[in-house]
């Protein structure tokens, strides 16, 4: 398309249907993996996991990937927070398939992220260290910061040890045995998390891969790990069924590896059958790059394009592409195939339904104040201060009359203690709501 697609073709275009590995998809929103969850302490899916999911999945959202989750013991012992929705033992696998039914029940398939290790983001603990590609620990300097995060100083997270050959092969043989729990609860897809820093995006880059084994050097050694770990799950799962990779696409630091460097690797790996690549811009040394405050920040990186170029067949989830003109142009110019968006549907879970039926002036839009992110990093539930009822679904389930009788106060005295508080102020707006519905049928 060489004009600037139309809104009226803008929402043809992303309602168009597409295809990862054997799975058809309705239309091109994703929802991108987000610690957001709040499952059980002991790591499975709670009411409140699947309201949070089936709201979006009644939002309109063509796949929904489920993020906050650990794959294997070690990556659970070392996780900087918690709870994690866990995929280490078989006894998760009831929870989790209770989780994908409700998202079934609204015809949306469901993703998970196998996420196998935090590597240099891990936490050491007593006799027990982080492990990584190299020794290059992770600095999280003030000045690359995303807008509303604050650590003063910075951080220098501590430095990982190289990891052994046997630790490896460890580390796949319960990825392998993550992604086939994943298969057992009915999720119709998996992502291997290989972005940010990582255990396994640490192999990718020359500036965090050191190695002088077969694992560092060249393009092909810095691959083989992911190759490896695709090709064994591919060997239980069949051709079929999706398996995609979530990773960085550019280290975004002078020292760091560009857009195409990373491509070359992944040529390597996408021959043992990948699904799809989930481009994420820039790592956890360069934040401000990897959540921006504007729509289409790598488009204008050509990042999607350069991946495009070296890797033409596979499908490309684009993140930072929320502007629907935007977003439905990358498709159109084979830039992207899905559009995950993450925070913007924190503050709107009716976002894709809106563009798609043309009603943009109804949108909830994300400010980008990352209110998020602030409540992530300090370990408690996030929140959204646009979106008061984001986090309290399984409160404000099913009717909002219903809500009104959870609560057993009138809805006036709520309103009056609400006042001032913005979210509470949106809780009562629900109930005042609930009020009138109630009323009018009597
Ligand atoms: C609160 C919060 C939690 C997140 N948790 C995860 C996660 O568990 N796994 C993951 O791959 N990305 C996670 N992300 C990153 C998002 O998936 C996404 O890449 C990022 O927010 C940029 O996209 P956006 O501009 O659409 O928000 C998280 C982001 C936020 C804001």
């Amino acid at each position: 398309m060489s004009t600037e697609t139309s809104t009226v073709s803008a929402s043809k275009v992303l309602s168009s249907s597409w295809k990862i590995d054997g799975l058809t998809i309705k239309n091109r929103f994703v929802l991108s993996p987000m610690a957001v969850l709040q499952p059980t302490k002991d790591g499975s899916p709670s009411e409140q996991t699947i309201a949070f999911l089936t709201t979006r999945a009644k939002g309109g959202a063509g796949l929904l990937i489920v993020g906050g989750t650990v794959a294997t013991e070690s990556g659970y012992a070392e996780a900087p927070f918690q709870p994690l929705m866990r995929f280490d033992n078989d006894r998760f696998i009831p929870g989790l398939k209770k989780m994908v039914d409700a998202v079934h029940a609204y015809g949306v398939p469901l993703f998970a992220q196998i996420f196998p290790a935090f590597g240099a983001m891990g936490v050491p603990g007593e006799g027990r260290t982080t492990r990584a590609a190299s020794p290059k620990p992770v600095r999280m300097a003030a000045p690359r910061l995303p807008h509303g995060m604050y650590i003063p100083g910075g951080r220098t997270n501590p430095t990982p040890e190289e990891i052994t050959r046997e630790e490896l092969r460890e580390v796949q043989n319960e990825t392998v045995a993550a992604v086939l729990r994943a298969k057992a609860a009915g999720f119709d897809g998996i992502e291997i998390g290989a972005h940010m820093r990582y255990l396994y995006s640490s192999f990718f880059s020359p500036r965090t891969n050191w190695r002088s084994d077969e694992y560092g050097g060249s393009a092909e050694n810095r691959a083989r790990f992911l190759a490896d770990t695709i090709r064994a799950i591919r060997a239980e799962v069949g051709p079929d069924y999706p398996v995609g990779v979530r990773m960085s696409v550019n280290d975004h630091l002078p020292d760091g590896q560009g857009p195409e460097g990373f491509a070359e690797v992944m040529t390597y790996v996408v021959k043992e059958g990948v699904g799809y690549i989930a481009l994420t811009d820039a790592n956890y040394e360069s934040m401000d790059d990897n959540l921006p405050s504007s729509s289409g920040q790598m488009l204008a990186h050509s990042e999607p394009q350069i991946f495009r170029k070296y890797l033409p067949n596979v499908p490309l989830l684009l993140s930072n592409t929320y502007e629907p003109q935007q977003a439905a142009q990358a498709i159109e110019d084979g830039y992207a195939d899905g559009i995950m968006l993450a925070r913007q549907l924190l503050a709107d879970p009716e976002f894709p339904n809106k563009v798609l039926q043309g009603q943009q002036e109804k949108i909830n839009w994300c400010d980008h104040d990352n209110s998020c992110l602030r409540r992530l990093i300090l370990n408690v539930p996030v929140r959204c201060h646009l979106n008061p009822a984001m986090g309290r679904e399984a409160a404000l389930a099913g009717a909002e009359e219903s809500l009104a009788t959870k609560l057993k106060r009138p809805v006036d005295a709520f309103v009056i203690a609400a006042a001032g508080s913005p979210s509470l102020m949106g809780l009562a707006d629900k109930l005042a709501n609930a009020k009138m519905a109630k009323d009018a049928k009597k």
